[in-house]
């Protein structure tokens, strides 16, 4: 299995990115990690994936 696999495939934005974004910059909603790196910004499929990784780093999603 990849360990960084690709969770924005509209922006090219791999699941490290976002996790050290969210780590990093204490980003809570899916809209901070959209205007951080810019993955979700294109087709939304991958927010789903957003919200699961804001959810494991933060204990929980702010919407
Ligand atoms: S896969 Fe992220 S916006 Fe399309």
């Amino acid at each position: 299995m990849d360990k960084d696999p690709m969770i924005c495939t509209c922006m090219e934005i791999h699941q490290s990115e976002i996790e050290k974004a969210i780590r990093e910059k204490n980003l809570k909603t899916i809209e901070d990690v959209q205007d951080e790196t810019t993955a979700g910004t294109v087709c939304g499929g991958c927010v789903d994936d957003i919200y699961l990784m804001l959810e494991k780093i933060n204990g929980k999603v702010e919407l």
